[in-house]
C-alpha cells in the first residue's frame, strides 16, 4: 500500500521548510496524513493494520548462517538438511526472512538432540520402504526471530502447514530450558508435554479446530481459565 502521495509530500515539505517548531511539525503531520489513503489514529493502529494486511509465506531455505541461531549454533548445515530434516524461513510482505525454524521428522518425542538425530535417521530409513512418507511428528528444535513478531508469525504458519499435511499428525518442540522458550510457546497456546534434564517439549495441538485455537489464545490473552 502506498501511504503517501510523494508529489504532495514534496510540495508540503517545501512549503513548511522554514517552520521547525514541534507544534508546527505535529500540524504538518496531521495534514500530511490527510494525503494518505486512510487516516490512522496512531502509529500502533497503523502497525496493527500492516500486520493484518501482510502476507506471509513459508519457504524452505537451502542455506542459512548457522552462527545466527541463538539456540543451537553448534548444529551445522549438513545436520539440518540430512535425513529429511528441513529449514524453514518466513518470508514477509517485503520479501524479507523474518524468522527461521528448523525441523526433524520422527515417530517419537525426543528429549535430547542426540535422540532426535537417531529418531529422524530411523524415520528417514523407514521412509525408503514407504514411498517417501517419513516421521509423523514434526520436531521444531530451534526457532529465532530476525524481526519482532516474526517468531509468533512463523509458529502460526507452521501450525497451518502441519494441519494441512497428510502425513504429519503432531507438532512438538525440543526447546532449551529457558524462560524465553517457555513463555514464547505457552503464549502461542502450546501445552507443556514434559520438562527434561536439558530440554523441554511443548506441543501444539493440531487436532483443534481453528475456533478452538482462537479460544485458547483469547483465554491466555484475557488471563482466564
Ligand atoms: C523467542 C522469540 C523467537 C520470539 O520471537 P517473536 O515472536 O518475534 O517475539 P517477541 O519479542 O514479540 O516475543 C514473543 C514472546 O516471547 C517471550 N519472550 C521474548 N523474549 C523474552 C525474554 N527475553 N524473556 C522471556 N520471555 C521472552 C514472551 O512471552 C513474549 O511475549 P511478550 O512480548 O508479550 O512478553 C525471539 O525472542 C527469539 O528469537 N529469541 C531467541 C531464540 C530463542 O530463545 N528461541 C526460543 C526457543 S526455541
Amino acid at each position: 500500500m502506498e501511504i503517501l502521495n510523494k508529489e504532495k509530500l514534496k510540495e508540503v515539505l517545501e512549503r513548511w521548510k522554514e517552520h521547525p517548531s514541534v507544534t508546527g511539525l505535529m500540524e504538518k503531520f496531521s495534514q500530511l496524513q490527510s494525503y494518505t489513503n486512510k487516516n490512522y489514529k496512531s502509529l500502533e493502529a497503523y502497525t496493527k493494520q500492516k500486520i493484518k494486511e501482510s502476507k506471509y509465506e513459508l519457504v524452505e531455505l537451502p542455506y542459512i548462517d548457522v552462527k545466527e541461531d541463538p539456540v543451537r549454533p553448534e548444529l551445522d548445515l549438513a545436520f539440518r538438511q540430512s535425513y529429511g530434516r528441513k529449514i524453514y524461513g518466513l518470508k514477509d510482505d517485503v520479501g524479507e526472512i523474518s524468522a527461521i525454524m528448523c525441523f526433524a521428522f520422527t515417530n517419537d518425542v525426543p528429549k535430547t538432540v542426540e535422540e532426535m538425530e537417531a529418531m529422524s535417521y530411523d524415520a528417514a530409513l523407514q521412509s525408503v520402504h514407504r514411498a517417501g512418507v517419513q516421521g509423523s511428528i514434526a520436531i521444531a528444535y530451534t526457532v529465532w526471530a530476525k524481526k519482532k513478531g516474526g517468531g509468533r508469525a512463523i509458529v502460526n504458519e507452521v501450525y497451518k502447514m502441519v494441519k494441512k499435511s497428510n502425513h504429519l499428525n503432531r507438532l512438538v518442540t525440543l526447546s532449551p530450558l529457558t524462560d524465553m522458550a517457555r513463555n514464547f510457546h505457552i503464549k502461542n497456546s502450546a501445552k507443556e508435554l514434559q520438562v527434561n534434564e536439558k530440554t523441554q517439549n511443548f506441543e501444539y495441538d493440531i487436532t483443534l479446530e481453528d475456533w478452538e485455537t482462537a479460544l485458547v489464545k483469547a483465554k491466555g490473552f484475557l488471563k482466564v481459565k
